[in-house]
């Protein structure tokens, strides 16, 4: 693939950024990010709620990193560059007021995911309301869009589980190895996928200990996934999608269920595509080990890395192909693969401010 060098023209001073939303768990995982980052400056934080309270007062892991206050969305003056990680239907509502901020927006909710905006009456319930603005958007997942995301001003998040199941099956897809219908996937979520919002759900009597399916079907994720896997393999597969609700607070593990189109493909074969698809990726592992208790991908050794750990198992009794992918939801599904794409489209090495390895007990 790429090479992840730095283009160090670009790299004269530091980009003064904001973050919409800094005080909810992707904004507060993007400010650990931003704040350690050496080419960028953190200038204003927003949240309505906290209004003039310090940042370490609600993320409190960043006591002693920053002094920045929180100011009122109203009071973000120009930047650079401009997060915006609120809850969906949010940021397209009050598009023109972002928009007129920065010059590069890098959206982290679903507003902007989407290329077809009739798509949004059918997963998300409402019409876009900033539809013009979708075909500026680049899908912001490095592995698929490097190329497109190269000087992009306009960059959306792409979804958790979106971003671990098409992380999973792309290589497969552009190699028309499976067939697109069934695609069958499960995905397992800890709590802070849900956000810092609490709800009768998340509340610590009814979260704790469940392993609990919210979603048997109709999840909004099934949309971009499609979405993307169809941009691969050049035909929209049928992708049939169940979340649950798992006991960890970090981490989104997908167990995705394909049907190989030739009986006759071996593991070997399966292991030369993905290692064509990723070897030289920064953020993609390959995970597929004989012995011991990891082999196969578990989000609890990715909690805060940007990792995306892959691994599969032929089934000798079927056609049937299973892919495990597992990472922190907060990471590579949301701040730190956006800050792997602004890093790409500023011209930055992509890797920089990403390079923790995750912990090991946890
Ligand atoms: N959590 C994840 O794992 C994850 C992963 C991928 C993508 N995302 C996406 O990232 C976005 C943020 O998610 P999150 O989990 O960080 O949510 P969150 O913890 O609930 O945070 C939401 C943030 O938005 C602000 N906010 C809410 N309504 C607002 C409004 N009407 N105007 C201005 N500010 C408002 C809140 O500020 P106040 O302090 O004022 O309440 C808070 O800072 C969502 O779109 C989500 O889908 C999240």
């Amino acid at each position: 693939m790429d090479d992840h060098t730095c283009n160090s023209a670009a790299v004269k001073q530091r980009a003064r950024v904001a973050v919409v939303g800094a005080s909810g768990y992707a904004g507060g995982e993007l400010l650990r990010l931003l704040l350690q980052h050496p080419y960028v400056e953190v200038a204003q934080v927003t949240s309505q709620r906290f209004v003039g309270r310090y940042v370490h007062t609600v993320h409190p892991n960043l006591r002693k990193r920053t002094l920045l206050q929180f100011v009122r969305l109203e009071d973000l003056e120009p930047c650079d560059i401009l997060f915006t990680s609120l809850p969906h239907g949010e940021s397209s509502k009050i598009a023109e007021k972002l928009f007129a901020l920065a010059p590069r927006v890098v959206d982290l909710s679903a507003d902007y995911r989407l290329r077809d905006p009739e798509m949004y009456p059918v997963w998300y319930g409402w019409s876009h309301p900033d539809s013009k603005r979708l075909s500026s958007f680049v899908y912001g997942l490095p592995e698929l869009h490097r190329l497109e995301l190269r000087g992009a001003t306009k960059i959306s998040g792409s979804g958790c589980l979106a971003t671990a199941a098409i992380i999973a099956l792309a290589p497969l897809f552009a190699a028309g190895l499976v067939k697109t219908e069934p695609v069958i996937i499960e995905g397992k979520f800890g709590s802070s996928a849900g956000g810092a919002e609490p709800s009768p759900a998340s509340h610590h009597p009814e979260r704790t200990s469940v392993i609990r399916t919210y979603e048997p079907v109709g999840h909004r994720h099934t949309a971009e996934i499609e979405q993307e896997l169809a941009l691969v393999g050049g035909v929209r597969p049928k992708v049939h999608l169940t979340a649950t609700s798992v006991d960890s607070v970090r981490g989104v593990q997908t167990c995705c269920h394909v049907f190989l189109k030739d009986p006759a493909v071996t593991e070997q074969d399966i292991w030369k595509v993905y290692r064509e698809a990723y070897s030289s990726e920064p953020f993609v592992r390959l995970v597929k080990e004989r012995h011991g208790i990891h082999r196969v991908p578990d989000p609890k050794v990715l909690t805060g890395s940007n990792y995306c750990d892959v691994g599969f198992a032929r089934d000798p009794h079927s056609e049937r192909l299973v892919v495990i992918s597992a990472i922190d939801n907060l990471m590579k599904g949301a701040a730190g693969n956006a800050v792997q794409a602004t890093n790409i489209a500023m011209g930055w090495p992509e890797t920089v401010a990403l390079d923790f390895a995750g912990l090991h007990p946890c």
